[in-house]
């Protein structure tokens, strides 16, 4: 199957914090992939700015290192590198004094569509809005991209949309969830909106309980003075599994449109339960032989944060009465894999005999790796002897059922940078969703935090916490083994 490659509008792209560590992993090898598809014009160009002091030269050989290391070598071709490079300059700023603006201001074009990038500390998201205006280098038409964190809760992200708003409309922010930009959460929408087959089935009736697990094998590392002031509710709950958790439960949208799906979005959000203190399970994990635990990766010995959550959601509405959505999260823990599946509700009658009494169907979509979906079906059990039976998975991985371009999905942000330039706000948090989403967890924390509680110690390579099992075990079900 060939992919479809459509280019883009000219462009010019500024990146502040060019030269950090998300734009040189992610931002600039996606580029350079969308470059090498041929989806970027001749006339694009691309503009970082930051705080070093470096030229053109200096900045394309970084990020000629960066395309070396983050790139796979498959794609590394020397002239296209080359070419690609050619297009990126290089600005020093000063977000929040004088140095550089005009310089920017001179780099960048009027008559074409113009984005804005904020990869830098989420303290100068402010700054740099009001400067860009203050400077007379933002338009009307122009987009800025801001980088989670949002806020780290619903009063600094109140303040945050308040202050981007006095300077852009909510058409120009695009508030990134790398999350709504993988391939196998949009394939969540064309599987549920695209077939007859699911959306019957898609409710309380027919649903047992939904999972979702993003697990992770990699500590807080060197991130540890930000993780430790967020933890995984803030970090990865609000957010990426709060947005997973959206797409699966909202109501069809009348068309895949940003504020049709958006408002969608936000009503499953309005519609959580209040969380109840016996409803999560944080969890820290400990140290080993080969790694430190997370309070030394804190720099904190006294650290109560967590590094593992896992929560029972219940949506009160006509849709969901009834059906938990049971949301796990975890660093250090056995795999790096993350799911979605639906449980659907045992047939309720077999006419096969009790001993062959059926468990019901399992839609599980893979997210990472190896993006896929599966189906748990009952089938008899081959050969002769009577009617037994056994269930099997139908097993769809993208990359074999999509032939070569399936193992060769564009990354999350190669993907929504192309949105930006498109003007394609659908896969972007508007400021409202960002908003609900903080009212309902801030509650969540604070009562842990007033309650004092500590979080259960886990094993490193382990599932988690044990009190994360028994939270299941309560209401008679399992956690899914998650696998590579
Ligand atoms: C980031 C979190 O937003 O997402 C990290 O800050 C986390 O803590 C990362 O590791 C996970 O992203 P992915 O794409 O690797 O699942």
């Amino acid at each position: 199957m060939v992919s479809r490659v459509i280019p883009v509008d000219p462009f010019d792209l500024v990146i502040f914090g060019g030269t950090g560590d998300l734009a040189r992993r992610k931002i600039l090898p996606g580029l350079y992939r969308r470059f090498l598809a041929g989806q970027m014009p001749e006339d694009a160009r691309i503009i970082a700015a930051a705080r070093s002091d470096m030229d053109d030269a200096g900045y394309r050989a970084m990020i000629g290192e960066a395309i070396a290391e983050f790139v796979a070598k498959s794609k590394q071709d020397k002239s296209a590198i080359k070419k690609f490079l050619e297009r990126l300059s290089y600005v020093a700023i000063d977000a929040t004094g004088e140095g550089g603006w005009d310089a920017l201001k001179a780099a960048t074009r009027k008559d074409v569509t113009q984005a804005f990038y904020f990869s830098v500390a989420p303290s100068l998201f402010g700054p740099l809005a009001e400067r860009l205006h203050e400077k007379g280098i933002a338009c009307e038409t122009c987009r800025i991209v801001v980088e989670k964190p949002f806020g780290r809760d619903l009063a600094s992200a109140k303040a945050l949309n308040a202050t981007l708003a006095q300077h852009f409309h909510e058409g120009q922010i695009y508030r990134i969830d790398h999350y709504l930009g993988k391939e196998t959460v949009q394939n969540l929408m064309a599987v549920r909106f695209g077939n007859m087959l699911f959306e019957p089935l898609w409710n309380a009736q027919y649903v047992d309980h939904i999972q979702i697990t993003v697990a992770e094998t990699v500590g807080v590392g060197g991130r540890g003075s930000y993780y430790d002031k967020s933890g995984a509710m803030r970090d990865m709950v609000q957010n990426h599994l709060m947005q997973l958790l959206c797409l699966i439960a909202m109501e069809p949208p009348s068309q895949f449109d940003p504020d049709a799906v958006r408002d969608e979005k936000l009503k499953v959000i309005r519609a959580l339960d209040p969380v109840e203190p016996d409803e999560f399970v944080r969890g820290q994990y400990e140290g080993d032989k080969d790694g430190q635990s997370y309070k030394a990766d804190a720099e904190d010995a006294q650290s109560l944060t967590e590094s593992f959550i896992a929560l029972r959601l219940h949506i009160s509405n006509w849709r969901w009465k009834g059906t938990p959505f049971y949301l796990r999260t975890g660093k250090r823990l056995k795999a790096r894999a993350s799911e979605i599946a639906v449980i659907f509700k045992d047939p309720p009658h077999s006419i096969f005999g009790p001993q062959e009494a059926r468990r019901g169907n399992i839609l599980a979509i893979k997210l990472q790796p190896n993006e896929g979906m599966t189906l748990r079906v009952t089938i008899k059990e081959p050969g002769p002897g009577g009617m037994r039976l056994v269930e099997v998975p139908l097993d769809m991985s993208f990359a074999d059922a999509l032939g070569p371009d399936g193992s060769d999905i564009p990354d999350a942000y190669e993907r929504l940078i192309m949105d930006v330039i498109r003007g394609n706000q659908t896969l972007f948090m508007r400021g409202d969703e960002v908003e609900a989403a903080w009212a309902w967890t801030d509650p969540v924390i604070a009562g842990w935090e007033e309650r004092g509680e500590r979080p259960y110690p886990y094993e490193p390579g382990s599932t988690g916490p044990e009190e994360a099992q028994i939270l299941m075990h309560r209401d008679g079900r399992r956690w899914r083994e998650v696998k590579e």
